[in-house]
């Protein structure tokens, strides 16, 4: 195989944290073409912190549904992002925002209609018992806010995640989230469990295995005088590896949390929104009903928009001490995109299309699999699925293979990326206006891309 590509990577095989996982390294800014040499280092002025996808980064200059145009005219099949999960360039939302910009865009110390309507319609796609939701403009924020109110609500600070998890950028939330880079400064109140690595922890029961390792990090917190106040959990656990499991085996771990007084905070900012085909929200999956929900990127399909719903005697415990003002979030033109969003998704049944099509999807990746033993495990829900690049016969992930294929992909015009604890696991996760013409180029670009790599 082609190692030139993988000896460029950024990152060293031990450190692959979220943001390293595909970056274009800055030391190979020579062999750029003069003009996008030219835009990355305009980057400078950026400051370090940013990463590039990409070997060679893409100038991505227009998007329609699940396409992707560059500056040259190239036209790529977008597999990867999810913020625009009802199409690039969605005309419903053009027009929802530019309706509402003519008019008003204000903010939430006024009154206005386009927020209490879209409350009353997000909190109907909610359980019950969650009947508050307060609007903010990212995940992090979304998140920073839950972990507040559950530590308030408990009267605790200790919070539990898994061992790659990432759940946003604030000083509270980095803390808690190990996979946003090895050097990151953890919260000492936080204890992480292993990813629930269904395709190398060889057991069924993941459930009972999961409550082990939880009940193992609250007797260690109790041993450092720290009081559990919940966990933090994506349903389908995405920078771990795209891990949905058995559907249910979260049920078993959320009695646990609650019999041990915490609260359960679903991040569904990657599984919401009908990502999992098998219900509007993740956690729907597994039957249960968290205290606190977080949600963001598809929310209003890229206008910045995010939300905690909250069950109202948690909110109230951190309504009693805290007012909350956010300059931009539950403002009237992103409720109108969120609104346009909703009606969209639920006018065109994207749900039951995007378990069709998830379904379909890995179906055919798994008949790749005897011809392409690189391939170990393909798994997911609906529009988010993992796959293993192993090496053949074995469990062992194969991260420069990884790496190459996600270049070559591209090569084949299609784009996807990487996530795990290993960095080896393929993450597939297109636009949910993902059809039956999208999926063939996807699997043929895949085929073409393992053999043109490995034989
Ligand atoms: C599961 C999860 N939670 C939270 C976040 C943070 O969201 P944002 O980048 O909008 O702050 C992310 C972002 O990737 C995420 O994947």
């Amino acid at each position: 195989m082609n190692t030139s590509i993988t000896e460029n990577c950024a990152e060293t095989e031990e450190n692959v944290g979220i943001l390293e996982s595909n970056s274009f390294n800055r030391k190979n800014i020579d062999k750029l073409d003069a003009d996008l040499r030219q835009l990355v280092e305009r980057r400078d002025a950026l400051g370090p912190c940013y990463r590039l996808f990409y070997q060679e980064p893409l100038h991505l200059v227009r998007g329609c549904g699940t396409r992707l145009f560059d500056a040259n005219g190239v036209e790529y099949l977008d597999m990867y992002n999810n913020i625009p999960s009802i199409g690039h360039s969605n005309p419903v939302i053009t027009e929802a925002v530019t309706r509402q910009l003519q008019q008003i865009n204000t903010h939430t110390r006024y009154v206005h209609e386009n927020i209490l309507d879209y409350a009353d319609a997000l909190l109907a796609k909610l359980p019950a018992e969650i009947d508050r939701v307060m609007f903010m403009c990212s995940g992090s924020e979304a998140n920073d806010l839950a972990i507040r109110c559950a530590q308030l609500y408990t009267g605790g600070a200790g919070i539990i995640v898994t061992a790659e998890a990432y759940h946003g950028n604030t000083a509270l939330v980095s803390g808690v989230s190990p996979s946003i880079g090895k050097d990151v400064a953890m919260s000492p109140t936080m204890r992480m469990i292993p990813s629930p690595d269904t395709y190398r922890l060889g057991t069924d029961e993941i459930g009972e295995w999961m409550c082990a390792q939880i009940s193992e990090q609250i007797a260690d917190m109790r041993r450092h005088g720290i009081q559990f106040a919940g966990v933090l959990f994506d349903s389908i656990f995405s920078s771990d590896g795209v891990i949905p499991g058995e559907a249910g085996f979260l049920k078993p771990v959320i009695d646990l949390v609650h019999k041990e007084e915490g609260l359960y905070i679903a991040d569904e900012v990657q599984p919401g929104f009908c990502r999992t085909g098998e219900g509007f929200w993740g956690f729907e999956r597994h039957g249960i009903v968290p205290d606190i929900v977080t949600m963001g990127k598809p929310m209003a399909n890229g206008i910045a928009c995010s939300a905690m719903a909250v069950k109202h005697d948690v909110l109230d415990a951190f309504a009693e001490h805290n007012p909350y003002f956010n300059t931009f979030a539950g403002n009237p033109v992103a409720m109108a995109a969120a609104q346009a969003v909703l009606n969209y998704l639920d006018g065109n049944n994207m749900l039951e299309h995007t378990r069709d099509m998830g379904e379909k999807l890995r179906n055919e990746v798994r008949k790749l699999m005897a011809a392409h033993p690189q391939i170990g495990d393909v798994r997911g829900a609906g529009l988010f699925t993992g796959i293993e690049i192993v090496q053949p016969g074995t469990t062992e992930p194969d991260r420069p293979l990884a790496v190459a294929l996600i270049e070559k992909m591209r090569e084949n015009n299609v784009l996807i990326s990487l996530c795990g604890p290993y960095g080896n696991v393929l993450k597939v996760r297109p636009p949910l206006v993902f059809d039956a013409t999208d999926l063939d180029i996807f699997i043929s670009a895949l085929d073409i891309s393992l053999t043109a790599i490995c034989e």
